[in-house]
């Protein structure tokens, strides 16, 4: 028996979703809604499932669970109703763009007994796979320094307006929040300075996090980069040892008696796959079909929102660094 799947919000991330879970034989796609009409209508076509406008039309197919790919505001509301209707959920980040509605989320699915898996797909991609591996091996980072940048802002459209993303960090360096809490530990308390340079939102930010057993952590993220490679940097210092990872797939470990190692360059089958989208998927059906706790559950989740809301509080207010929220 398969999961019967519905997906909400056929934009460029919902037909990825479509793409990656047509390769998984135990996913059944019965229906895309979209609130544009020839934007379902499309999308469905070609996923070979029924086109609609909403989670009503998803439900009377009798969907098992739904994707949430819609512009990150309606996260939460959407995501909720879902939950009420007993589906399983795998959301796109952010879990919300507001600690309170991230917190009502974490609540209603540790009640109940549906799956919800947050999109942080990079947990998937073979250069943090590697960093995960070395760390799981005994590798242990004391600080870091990280980076991730995109060229500009302009896609999607929505992008600079803070009423619908949430704010700049919403959209890609929460990617990276979450990986520090997965790599490092957990983040504890946030400073950050932030900068409106090229868009209307900060676009130039810094953060200083201080994650379990006082690791240092510099995070920095700019919205105007141009898209030279590498867009993302992750560099963990470990005892006279250095691990590093460039963009999805280059990795490197130098270490005091190897301090030239060459870089490698990690293969992956296909873009889909480079990306971790295949793998997240496929995560999320075994979780529906087995019971299981998904690998990036709800407290991962709300974890990376009350970052954000602690970093901008920082930005906004200055002060001492923000203890990020644990409850
Ligand atoms: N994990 C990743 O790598 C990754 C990459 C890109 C985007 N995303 C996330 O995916 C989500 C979607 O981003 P996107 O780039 O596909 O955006 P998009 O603008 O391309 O697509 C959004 C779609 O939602 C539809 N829509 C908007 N409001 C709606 C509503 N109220 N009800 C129904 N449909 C509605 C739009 O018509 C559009 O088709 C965002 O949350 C974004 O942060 C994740």
């Amino acid at each position: 028996m398969g999961v019967k799947v519905g997906l909400v919000g056929a934009g460029a991330m919902g037909r990825k979703h479509l793409r990656a879970l047509a390769t998984d034989a135990r996913a059944e796609i019965v229906g895309v809604a979209d609130a544009v009409e020839d934007a379902a209508r499309a999308a469905a076509a070609d996923a070979g499932a029924a086109a609609c406008r909403d989670l009503d039309d998803l439900a009377a197919l009798g969907v098992d669970a739904v994707f949430v790919t819609l512009p990150n505001v309606h996260h939460g509301r959407v995501v909720l109703a879902a939950l009420d209707r007993g589906f399983h959920v795998f959301s796109e980040k952010p879990m919300a763009t507001d600690l309170g509605e991230a917190r009502a989320i974490r609540d209603r699915v540790r009640r109940g007994r549906a799956v919800y898996q947050m999109g942080f797909n990079r947990r998937w991609a073979p250069a943090y796979r590697f960093l995960r591996r070395h760390i799981d091996a005994g590798f242990a980072p004391y600080s870091a320094n990280v980076r991730i940048n995109d060229g500009d802002m302009l896609t999607p459209s929505w992008y600079t307006d803070v009423a619908v993303s949430g704010g700049f960090m919403y959209d890609t360096a929460v990617h990276l929040v979450d990986l520090i809490a997965w790599l490092i530990g957990p983040v504890e308390s946030v400073s950050a300075i932030g900068r409106r340079s090229c868009y209307p939102d900060y676009d130039d930010i810094a953060l200083l996090l201080r994650c379990r057993g006082d690791r240092p952590v510099a995070l920095t993220t700019c919205g105007h980069a141009s898209w030279a490679a590498p867009q993302e940097r992750m560099e963990l210092y470990g005892d006279h040892a250095l691990l590093a990872s460039e963009d999805l797939d280059r990795v490197r470990l130098t270490t005091r008696d190897l301090p030239h190692a060459e870089w490698q360059r990690l293969p992956a089958p296909d873009e889909l796959t480079l990306w971790g989208y295949v793998d997240e998927d496929r995560a999320f059906i075994d979780a529906c079909l087995e019971g299981t706790p998904p690998p990036v559950g709800v407290e991962d989740a709300f974890h990376s929102v009350a970052v954000l809301a602690a970093a901008y509080e920082n930005i906004r207010r200055g002060g001492a660094p923000v203890p990020v929220s644990r409850d």
